[in-house]
């Protein structure tokens, strides 16, 4: 396994910089997840890393190992993509063996390499049989088998799970991480699935118009994102429009049209704001509490609010109540309720919310822009 370092990569299709100025740096044996919407430039990105694309600027080092201009097929690398890229009329075992002959692989070892393969992900009974006679999520496994089979110092997915019900993604995600810490990979992931990056991933990219906006935990990715893009593409929120009207001890005050907020001062990416910056607050809605009693009494370290309740939607585990903001454009409200137990709320309910000070996101935001 190697470590992966990016410095400055530029592609450019025509005046479009699909990738613009990235740096990003793995280390050996990590699982990388790029994460980002369609068109933002993951398979970009891995193509570039693999050698499939040619970069415009910047350097590509695999360990020690220059790579910028070096060709595909001697950069050690694997690569699994969305659909597999198998030979449906070759066995499983006659897959694998395949990549290993077009490396030059002596022929007493590909058998050995082979067999070792197949027992990693599993699938060793099922060598001889054709991959026309698959599963979906065994030919992902097969797909898996082939690149780590060579024993690449780096291995590149793109997105090899969006084509598999969920109940089976599920378990491949857990399957396919384990897989590969068990062969020591260093892997590269691509999905559009926040989901998923959170449930497999060392750390995540946050990808936003070809650079990366975050890269960190999933813990700290998920609470505490660093950019409005990142709070909006990872997970739930409530958000609405205010502007910084003091601060003190360490807590600023926030004037917004539902009332005023407190938020940390000194965290996040926009420290010590002063007073009369437009922010954006944010807060996840499993951090916010809502109750019918409207006369429970201040407390530091907690904001309230009391707004009426404009919809509710049932997720089984638990409810999702939407609040509405008291005047138009006041953004999106809402908290995350037990389903069960207690009476539900209904629409047109007064409630008061409240969550704690420390949990409140606060962005900067050009002036008169809507949240
Ligand atoms: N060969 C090409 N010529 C011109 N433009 C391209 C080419 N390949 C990709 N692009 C453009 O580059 C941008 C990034 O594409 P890319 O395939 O990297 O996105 P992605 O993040 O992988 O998206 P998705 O999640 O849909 O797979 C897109 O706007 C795409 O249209
Ligand atoms: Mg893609």
């Amino acid at each position: 396994m190697s470590s992966l370092q990016l410095h400055g990569i530029v592609k450019r299709y025509g005046a479009q910089a699909v990738v613009d100025g990235l740096d990003l740096s793995i280390a050996a044996g990590e699982f990388v997840s790029l994460l980002g919407p369609s068109g933002c430039g993951k398979t970009t990105l891995l193509r570039i890393i693999a050698g499939l694309a040619t970069c415009d600027a910047g350097r590509v080092l695999v360990g020690d190992t220059d790579v910028t201009h070096m060709a595909a097929h001697q950069r050690n690398i694997g690569v699994v993509f969305q659909s597999y890229a198998l030979f449906p009329h070759l066995t499983v075992g006659e897959n694998i063996a395949f990549g290993l002959k077009a490396r030059g692989t002596p022929k007493a070892d590909i058998a050995p390499a082979v067999a070792q393969a197949l027992k990693s992900v599993q699938l060793s009974a099922l060598a001889d049989r054709p991959i026309s006679a698959l599963s979906g999520g065994q030919q992902q496994r097969v797909a898996v088998a082939r690149a780590i089979a060579t024993r690449p110092r780096l291995i590149l997915l793109d997105e090899p799970l969006s084509a598999l019900d969920r109940k089976l993604r599920e378990t491949m995600q857990i399957e396919l991480r384990q897989m590969l810490r068990d062969a020591g990979m260093t892997a590269i992931f691509v999905t559009h699935d926040q989901e998923e990056a959170l449930v497999m991933s060392d750390r995540i990219a946050v990808m936003n118009r070809g650079g990366i906006e975050q890269f960190d935990v999933p813990e700290r990715i998920y609470a505490r994102p660093r950019t409005p893009f990142a709070l909006n593409f990872v997970g739930l929120s409530s958000q609405w429009a205010g502007q910084v009207t003091g601060q003190a001890d360490g807590v600023l005050t926030v004037q917004t049209a539902c009332g005023p907020i407190l938020a940390p001062s000194d965290q996040g990416p926009h420290k010590n704001m002063p007073a009369g910056a437009q922010v954006l607050v944010g807060v996840r809605p499993e951090r916010m509490t809502a109750s019918s009693d409207l006369r429970a009494a201040a407390a530091a370290n907690i904001n309230r609010l009391t707004l009426p309740v404009s919809e509710i939607v049932y997720r089984g585990s638990n409810r999702l109540v939407y609040f509405t903001a008291p005047q138009a454009g006041g953004g999106t409200l809402m908290a995350e309720l037990p389903a069960h137990g207690g009476a539900a709320p209904a629409t047109g309910d007064l409630l008061s919310l409240s969550w704690p000070v420390e949990d409140t996101l606060v962005f900067a935001t050009t002036p008169g822009a809507a949240a």
